[in-house]
């Protein structure tokens, strides 16, 4: 539903063009110092805006923490906070309240509700991701202070078929049009011993989270997709023991994780996002009568969600990441 997490958990609401969005981070310790600048930096890498290769489309996203917090310092009662919605023009919407717009959401919330609230997408809009940035945030803090080295990246690997990201999101701009591509994440500093085997293993537990993002479509980890070709003599990882006698595998096909479990490698795994449905070019659909009907461009759209997905990535892995640890630490005696 609207919550994520085991132990370290986020409730969130909001709609694009409604009041506000916001959260209810629940299950996070207390005493984490709580860098609201860092939290907000977070929030500003995946705004719109910034750059030629996202929408224009302004939106402050300035973070209002309103509880669980004092003196700076988590409580350990439930972190409430907000984001008001500050740049909606709903007006651009009108003309998809009685339309399906293709690949979006709009038919399918009609289906299971009965009607929607068709501004900027309402609840199946990405502006929805904003409060997993903050919790992602949250859960960073936690991490770096129960003392863990924990280095999470994200990097855009692939735009559309091209490696050259800019180039091929400024292309599909120029015509109107959109492209997705892959988001490759490394995670380092995950000691051994962390994840739920049977249902909860690590690895479900960040495709849960990745798939969970608008418009991603695929999630592999380690070699994923790739080792079906291979045979096991080429892509077992075979252990040994470092310079510190740390055991250590020789290679990562495994990508940090076996058997749910991670193992103390790097935990890797990549995450493929469709293109953006809405074009910036007529396109052909159905009304809610059945009617054919062109959809005329309108409205302020990115051509690639990539740019601003990274800190997404990284924010839904540190979430589960937190909740990893805090489970871990009932896990023996
Ligand atoms: C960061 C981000 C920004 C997005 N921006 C747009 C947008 O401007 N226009 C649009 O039509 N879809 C956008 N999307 C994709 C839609 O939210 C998504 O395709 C839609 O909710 C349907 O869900 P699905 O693609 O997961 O099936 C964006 C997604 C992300 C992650």
């Amino acid at each position: 539903m609207n919550t994520f997490g085991t132990l370290f958990r986020l409730t969130c609401f909001g709609e694009s063009h409604g009041a506000a969005l916001g959260g209810v981070i629940d299950g996070c310790p207390a005493g984490v110092v709580v860098d609201e600048a860092f939290v907000q930096a977070q929030l500003d890498r995946r705004r719109p805006g910034q750059s030629a290769l996202t929408t224009s489309r302004n939106e402050a996203d300035k973070v209002q923490f309103l509880s669980g917090i004092f003196e700076g310092k988590t409580t350990g009662t439930p972190i409430g906070f907000v984001i008001y919605n500050t740049n909606q023009h709903s007006g651009d919407y009108s003309q998809i309240s009685e339309v399906y717009r293709p690949s979006h959401a709009d038919y399918t919330y009609n289906q299971k509700y009965g009607f929607r609230d068709y501004r900027g997408g309402g609840r199946s809009s990405a502006r929805e991701t904003a409060c997993r940035v903050v919790a992602g945030a949250l859960a960073q803090l936690l991490l770096k202070q129960a003392g863990l080295n924990i280095q999470i990246q994200a990097t855009i690997t692939q735009a559309g078929g091209s490696t050259d990201v800019e180039q091929a999101i400024l292309a599909a701009k120029q015509q109107g049009d959109t492209i997705g591509g892959i988001i490759s994440c490394t995670i380092t500093g995950v000691p051994a011993g962390w994840g739920e085997p049977v249902f909860d293993k690590l690895h479900a537990k960040l495709g849960a989270a990745m798939l969970s993002i608008n418009a991603v479509k695929g999630f592999d980890y380690g070699a994923g997709f790739d080792i079906v070709d291979k045979r096991g003599s080429e892509v077992n990882d075979v252990f040994e023991t470092d310079a510190d006698g740390n055991v250590v595998t020789r290679t990562n096909y495994s990508g940090g994780i076996q058997g749910g479990i991670s193992n103390g490698m790097p935990i890797t795994f990549r995450v493929a996002f469709k293109p953006v449905p809405t074009l910036m070019q007529p396109q052909e659909t159905i009304d809610k009568e059945g009617n054919v009907v062109t959809l005329q461009p309108k409205g302020r759209h990115d051509a690639c969600v990539l740019p601003r997905a990274v800190p997404i990535v990284e924010a839904m892995a540190a979430m589960v990441l937190a909740d990893a640890y805090l489970l871990q630490r009932n896990s023996r005696l």
